[in-house]
């Protein structure tokens, strides 16, 4: 079946995707945890809000080394979150309100702990095959096992392979020693994981996210970079396409909602993942906006944004990605990020505008917008004090890798401060009483220390707040093809903080402008036009206002 540019923006570009962090969302039972139940009881907010999807990040067994994303069964729930029971009930209690469930899917690896893995280490050489095992330098002992077959980091820190004594071999792990690596080139594991798709779509799941699945396909040769981390060889590797196409075919799931999570990927690769032409994906996600803030390329330091670099990206990709016929989710939050407000604008003079503006900006773009939990609330990053208030393996490696090279334990601590996962992990505020009525228990993460005035609550009772205008960039989407399939052309502006770019469809054009600063900025002229949304009451003729977001319509 040939699917249209027409029809698959009709079909992606008028859904919205809320995505809920399990361990922080709700509570029920007071171990401090979120759980199952705890989305099932929030979903009138959700279905109020106005999202189609939820996506739910890993709540399958594991031994929780990264939250989850260290899987050791694929087809049951962490006892921690729930029973199988549980998901049912959200499932058709989400179902029943038009909302959708996305599974997150974390086919790159498993953890250490799935009965593979241990089959594998037991030296079964069926199991050894699922994973990326390379034997020892000749010679090598557990005393002295030599070199690991590459010098490739692991994306939490260290060498990505780990010795096994027992088998004189080495594994690799990407990201944490306790996630290893499957071999995609071994088709028993590729129809493993295809049936585990194929579980849950049993279960009436209708949408996936696949995570770092442009990792999947490692190169034939194993070879030391000299450039970098490693990343070039296996990011969009050789049989990416292939792969996916299979996974797609054995799982099922062609037609249904689909997005791929890309770690350092490229354009064109993106299209080919999601030009429906292809029957991989339906969408993907690159982060390249999101390291306009890394100087150099490195997360481990601190820089101001480069919003004349952001510009071009969004700009590039927004273009390009419609002229090949793919499609992009659009985002600035999930939970490997900070929040975008606190680390891109001013959250302490202009919370307001600074959250909504953002907001606005990405969700007019063409593709399909993710909210992260809390993003509508206008929720910051934490204020800590302290690097024992921090919980992810990824923060607590690089404290000290930051150490080692040099940096004293305060400048440490500054660049976690500003980086880490966590600042985007914290619990949901729902409401101003203890523990912002996220648990009854002690929180797993500490709360943000705002939650009293920034929560759910207060802001369901203000048609003025974050969360109100949030859901109205929902409504305006439903409401506006020009929105939902429009072309986008990004705009020359006479300013290096503002970020302007319009949607056109037959005689229908909207302009959007974004202030990236505190300061009066040229605007665009617009006459003709009036508001479509804007988070200043008032209009203010030929300059944008501090961190003002504005969308004018001809129609
Ligand atoms: C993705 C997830 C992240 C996880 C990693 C390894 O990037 O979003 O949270 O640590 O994959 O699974």
């Amino acid at each position: 079946m040939k699917t249209t540019p027409t029809e698959q923006a009709l079909r992606l570009g008028s859904k919205v995707v809320y995505q809920i962090y399990i361990k922080s969302f709700q509570d029920t039972t007071g171990n401090g945890m979120g759980d199952l139940r705890g989305i099932t009881t929030r979903l009138d907010y959700l279905a109020d809000l106005g999202v189609d999807y939820l996506w739910i990040t890993p709540f399958f067994p594991s031994p929780q080394n990264d939250n989850g994303y260290d899987v050791s069964d694929y087809c049951a729930i962490e006892p921690i979150y729930g029973t199988m029971e549980d998901f049912d009930e959200l499932s058709r209690e989400a179902r029943a309100r038009g909302i959708g469930l996305m599974l997150d899917m974390v086919f790159n690896h498993t953890s250490t702990e799935h009965e593979w893995f241990k089959k594998a280490l037991s030296g079964d050489p069926k199991y050894l095959a699922y994973y990326k095992f390379v034997d020892a330098e000749p010679g090598a002992t557990p005393a002295n096992p030599g070199k690991p077959p590459t010098n490739w980091e692991s994306k939490f820190g260290g060498n990505a392979w780990e010795y096994v004594p027992s088998l004189n071999k080495w594994y690799l792990h990407l990201f944490d020693v306790t996630q290893a690596d499957l071999n995609w080139d071994n088709p028993e594991v590729r129809k493993e994981l295809s049936e585990v798709l194929r579980f849950w779509r049993g279960k009436g799941v209708n949408a996936f996210r696949f995570d770092v699945v442009n990792l999947i396909s490692k190169p034939a040769v194993l070879e030391d970079d000299y450039e970098g981390d490693g990343r070039r060889f296996y990011s969009d590797g050789p049989h990416i396409h292939e792969y996916l196409q299979e996974l797609v075919r054995l799982g099922d799931i062609d037609g249904l909602m689909t997005v791929g999570e890309m770690s350092s990927t490229s354009l064109e690769s993106c299209i080919g993942y999601s030009n429906p032409a292809n029957h991989e994906l339906s969408m993907v996600f690159n982060f390249h906006h999101l390291k306009v803030d890394y100087p150099g390329g490195e997360k481990w330091a601190l820089a101001e944004p480069d919003i004349v670099g952001l510009r071009n990206l969004f700009g590039t990709w927004q273009e390009r990605m419609t002229a090949g016929g793919g499609w992009n989710a659009l985002f600035w939050s999930n939970h490997d990020q900070p929040r975008p407000n606190s680390r891109f604008c001013d959250t302490d003079h202009y919370w307001y505008e600074s959250s909504t503006m953002l907001g606005l900006c990405t969700h007019l773009m063409r593709g399909t917008p993710y909210i992260y939990q809390g993003e509508e609330l206008g929720q910051t990053i934490t204020d800590y004090t302290s690097i024992d208030q921090y919980r992810d393996v990824e923060s607590l490696n690089y404290y000290r890798i930051l150490q080692e090279r040099g940096y004293t334990p305060e400048e440490a601590f500054a660049i976690v401060h500003a980086r880490s996962r966590d600042d985007g992990r914290t619990p949901m505020a729902w409401d101003a009483s203890e523990h912002a009525g996220f648990t009854h228990g002690t929180p797993w993460l500490r709360l943000v220390g705002n939650y009293p005035t920034i929560n759910a609550a207060a802001e369901m009772e203000d048609p003025h707040s974050v969360r109100s205008f949030f859901k109205r960039l929902i409504g305006i989407r439903k409401a506006e093809e020009v929105i939902q399939r429009g072309d986008v052309r990004f705009l020359d502006v006479p300013s290096d903080k503002v970020i302007a770019y319009e949607r056109t469809l037959g005689d229908t054009r909207v302009v959007v402008q974004c202030n990236f600063s505190g300061d009066e900025q040229p605007a665009l002229a617009t006459e003709g036009s009036e508001v479509l949304v804007s988070n200043y009451e008032d209009e203010s003729a030929g300059v944008l206002r501090p961190w003002e977001g504005t969308a004018r319509i001809w129609r």
